[in-house]
């Protein structure tokens, strides 16, 4: 029976909010359904960057900002391209490789060493350090149509009025220095990569447990270590010391330094087997920065276990628990697909504030592409395959100095570039 118009019409009225389900969770078990789920999940990051559109007011390749004109810092944008280039390279999707390209070569500035004029005078080196590890991350992924060069770190350290010595900014010159001395097969890097981690370890930003440390101030001697915790500092070393364990040769050295960082993330960051930016979200503090930080969590973590296996069972267990609650998060915003921040009390059915953001799609994004990392190939290297014609002087002009920038997390109103 053919129903009247009308009814038709109320009909379709009432399947509205079924329409607008939550995002379908996967069958783990199936690389091809996490693919697809995670398609979903980048178009709708997508959803937050328009730079392709007439009337976009913001710079091509980063993300509405920076605050308070928009939401995201500069480096948040180098970040969201890398996290695109890891699902690209896991699942095959070439669809965005054209938006890609232009954002990279739009903000790796005038000298090609992403530091644009116009982002100079508040950018730390931790900004610039991500869209260095995006660049790099081309590289080891063959990424067709040449970014800008890898590694390109060797700026200065300082920007005026910042004393904040950060374990990023290090941890990211560590991560590079190790990438590149892999990649390169140059052992110069590799001594520089050693010596930030040595330093670190005395400085006591990594301590004897493997805990991961934020940072410290330079006038205090880089002696008043700020003892809060954040998941990015803790995965950018786990993901370094993985490559320094595959450019020693599997030494027992780095097998130990990076099996105790491993387990200690876990237990710190992993509390009930979901992911949990522990300095932050259970009081409700974490930023738009430190609402990101799961993502790179779940991608470098996942990525160090290709280059050292015998870390894979034990990391993907608890990643693939952590994945399946970050999806369960997945049931807001104009699509009821996009999703939230805090995945343990989300995926546990609780209330929380219905909030959306590009940074909460990065780490829905990051922890499906890290799963798909069970069954991926080491990254390629200048002998095996790796056409990225890296330039040797990249990334060493800094010696293992402190990298400065302004205490982000102490004065509670973000970070400062
Ligand atoms: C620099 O700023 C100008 C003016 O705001 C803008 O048009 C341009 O796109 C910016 N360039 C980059 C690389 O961000
Ligand atoms: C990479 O390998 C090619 C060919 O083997 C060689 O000519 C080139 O110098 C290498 N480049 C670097 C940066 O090592
Ligand atoms: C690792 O092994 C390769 C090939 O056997 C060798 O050329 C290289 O020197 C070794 N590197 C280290 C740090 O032991
Ligand atoms: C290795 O890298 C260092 C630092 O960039 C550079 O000075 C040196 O020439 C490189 N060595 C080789 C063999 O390319």
């Amino acid at each position: 029976m053919r129903l009247p118009g009308w009814t038709a019409a109320a009909g379709l009225l009432l399947s509205l909010p079924s329409a607008l389900a939550a995002l379908t969770a996967p069958d783990f078990t199936s690389l091809d359904s996490i693919k697809d789920t995670a398609a979903e999940v980048a178009k709708d990051l997508l959803s937050f960057y328009k730079g392709e559109d007439p009337g976009w007011v913001f710079a091509i390749g980063i993300l509405p900002g920076p605050p308070p004109d928009g939401d995201y810092f500069w480096w948040i944008g180098g970040a969201m391209w890398g996290a695109l280039l890891d699902y690209r390279h896991q699942t095959g999707d070439t669809q965005y490789d054209r938006i890609i390209t232009r954002s990279l070569v739009e903000q790796s500035g005038e000298n090609k060493d992403f530091m644009p004029a116009n982002w100079t005078a508040t950018m730390g080196n931790d900004d610039q350090g991500f869209w260095a590890m995006t660049a790099m991350l081309a590289a080891e992924t063959n990424f067709p149509r040449r970014p800008p060069r890898p590694g390109s770190t060797g700026s200065p350290c300082i920007n005026n009025g910042f004393d904040y010595v950060n374990t990023i900014s290090n941890g990211i010159y560590f991560n590079l220095g190790a990438r590149l001395a892999r990649y390169t097969g140059n052992d110069t890097y590799a001594e520089y990569a050693e010596k930030t981690y040595e330093l670190l370890e005395r400085l006591k930003y990594i301590d004897e447990e493997g805990n991961v440390h934020d940072g410290a101030h330079l006038p205090k001697d880089c002696l008043d270590v700020n003892k809060l915790q954040f998941s990015y500092n803790a995965a950018v070393m786990i993901q370094g010391a993985a490559y320094m364990y595959d450019v020693t040769n599997q030494s027992q050295k780095w097998k130990d330094r990076l099996d105790l960082l491993v387990d200690r993330s876990l237990a710190v960051f992993f509390p009930n087997g979901v992911a949990y930016e522990y300095a932050c979200e259970g009081v409700g503090s974490c930023n738009v920065d430190m609402r990101s930080f799961k993502g790179y969590l779940h991608r470098w973590v996942s990525q160090a276990t290709v280059l050292a296996p015998h870390l894979r069972d034990r990391v993907m267990a608890v990643f693939e628990g952590s994945a399946r609650a970050a999806v369960a998060a997945c049931d807001r915003g104009d699509n009821g697909q996009l999703c939230g921040f805090e995945w343990a009390r989300d995926g546990g059915g609780a209330q929380s504030p219905k909030q959306t953001s590009a940074v909460h799609q990065m780490n829905v994004l990051g922890a499906l592409t890290g799963l798909m990392m069970k069954e991926a190939k080491v990254p390629v290297t200048n002998a095996t395959g790796g056409t990225s014609k890296g330039d040797a002087d990249g990334g060493a002009a800094c010696p293992t100095c402190g990298r400065w920038r302004r205490s982000p997390w102490a004065t509670g109103s973000g970070r400062g570039s």
